[in-house]
C-alpha cells in the first residue's frame, strides 16, 4: 500500500517514515529539502533496510502538486509534515508561513479529496490550545486565539480539513502534538535544527557538547512548584508510532467522525529545570545554564490528557523522559563525532 508522507526526511516525518516502512508500507516521501538533507534517506535505509521513493516536489508549486498525483495516483493515505514551524521567524516573515503551511495545505487537499482513498493525516500542535484553563489539556479546551503567524497556521490549517471533509470523500485525522523530542535509538536519525536552535532539548544537547557557551532558562517565576514553565515532552518514536496508528485506523475504515482530533503527549508534565535534572543524569556531567527573561508568547503550562488517545486511538507513548533525553544525547554525539 503506497503511503505518501510530506516532508518524510524532516525530523518527525523520517521517524515516521521508518515506522510505516516497518509495518510494510511502500513510502513515497515528497520534501523540498528547505530544513532536511538527503542524507536522511541513508538513515531511514541503514534502520529499516529500505529506501523509500523520493520526490524533490515544493508544495507551494500546485503544477508540481498535480503531476505527482498523476504519477502518483494509487495513494492509499497521506500523512503531512511539511511546513514551516519556528514560531519567532513566523513573527518576522508571516506570509512566508502563509504561503508555504497554507498554499501547500490546499494544493495537496484539492488532489486528495479526487482519489478512491482520501486519507490524511495532518500534524497539528498544542499550541492551539494557547494557555489553556485546566490541566491536562482535553481535546475539547478551546481553541484560543493564535500567539504566532506559525499557530494560526495549524489552526486555519485544523479548519480547512473540516471545511474539505464536510463536503468531500476526505476523511482526516489531526494529531495535536505536545513537545517532541529524542531521536531513533540507532542514533541513524533525529533532530538537525538550522542555525541556532529555538527549542529547549536541542539547545540543551548543543550546549552539552560545547556548541553553546550556556542554556538560558527563561522565567523562574512562573506559578509552578520550581518556578519554570511545564512541558509534556514527547519520545518523536513514540509519536511516529502515533501516525501509523491513525493512519490504520483510516485505512479500515474505523474513524467515528470524518475528522477527528487526538492529543499527542505523555501525559506528564516536566518544567524546564527538570528537564535539565534528568539531562545531567543520563548524560553524566552538569549542564552550564543561566536564568533570564521569560520568552515572550510562551505559556505557563501545557500537558495533555492523553485519555482518548489510549482509548479511542489506541495508542499510549512508552519511553520516558530520560530514555528520550539519552536518545537525543546519543544523537548529537554521533553527528558531532
Ligand atoms: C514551541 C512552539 C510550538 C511548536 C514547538 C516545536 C510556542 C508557544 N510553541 O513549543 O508551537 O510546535 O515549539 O517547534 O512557541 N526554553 C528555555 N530555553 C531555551 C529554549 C526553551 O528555557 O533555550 C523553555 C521554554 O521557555 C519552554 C520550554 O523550554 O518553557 C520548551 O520550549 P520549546 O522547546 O521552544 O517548545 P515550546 O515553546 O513549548
Amino acid at each position: 500500500m503506497k503511503i505518501l508522507v510530506t516532508g518524510g526526511l524532516g525530523f518527525i516525518g523520517s521517524h515516521t517514515v521508518v515506522e510505516l516502512q516497518n509495518k510494510g508500507f511502500e513510502v513515497i516521501v515528497v520534501d523540498n529539502l528547505s530544513n532536511s538533507s538527503l542524507n536522511v534517506l541513508d538513515g531511514i535505509e541503514r534502520i529499516t533496510g529500505k529506501k523509500p521513493i523520493f520526490e524533490n516536489i515544493d508544495l507551494r508549486e500546485k503544477s508540481a502538486v498535480q503531476n505527482f498525483f498523476k504519477k502518483y495516483f494509487d495513494i492509499a493515505g497521506v500523512i503531512h509534515f511539511a511546513a514551516s514551524k519556528a514560531v519567532g521567524e513566523s513573527v518576522e516573515n508571516p506570509l512566508l508561513y502563509y504561503e508555504n503551511n497554507i498554499n501547500s495545505l490546499v494544493y495537496l487537499l484539492q488532489e486528495i479529496k479526487e482519489l478512491k482513498n482520501a486519507n490524511f493525516i495532518f500534524s497539528s500542535s498544542c499550541t492551539v490550545y494557547g494557555q489553556a484553563e485546566k490541566m491536562p489539556i482535553t481535546e475539547n479546551a478551546p481553541v484560543q486565539q493564535a500567539m504566532s503567524p506559525y499557530g494560526n497556521t495549524k489552526q486555519i490549517g485544523e479548519e480547512i480539513i473540516t471545511d474539505v471533509a464536510k463536503v468531500t470523500n476526505l476523511n482526516s485525522i489531526l494529531l495535536r502534538y505536545f513537545n517532541p523530542i529524542g531521536a531513533h535509538p540507532s542514533a541513524e536519525i533525529g533532530e538537525l535544527p538550522l542555525g541556532v536552535p529555538q527549542n529547549l532539548v536541542p539547545f540543551i544537547t548543543q550546549t552539552a557538547i560545547g556548541l553553546r557557551d550556556k542554556l538560558s532558562v527563561f522565567g523562574n517565576d512562573y506559578p509552578t512548584a520550581d518556578g519554570t514553565a511545564i512541558r509534556d515532552y514527547i519520545h518523536v518514536v513514540d509519536l511516529a508510532k502515533a501516525h501509523v496508528i491513525a493512519l490504520q485506523r483510516l485505512l479500515n475504515h474505523k474513524n467515528l467522525e470524518k475528522v477527528e482530533t487526538f492529543n499527542l503527549g505523555t501525559g506528564t508534565g516536566s518544567s524546564v529545570l527538570e528537564v535539565i535534572t534528568a539531562f545531567e543524569k543520563v548524560s553524566e556531567q552538569q549542564l552550564k545554564y543561566q536564568i533570564v527573561e521569560r520568552r515572550e508568547g510562551d505559556v505557563i503550562e501545557a500537558f495533555a490528557n492523553t485519555d482518548k488517545a489510549n482509548t479511542v486511538l489506541g495508542w499510549k507513548a512508552q519511553s520516558s523522559l530520560e530514555e528520550a533525553l539519552a536518545s537525543a544525547w546519543k544523537w548529537e554525539l554521533k553527528i558531532r563525532s
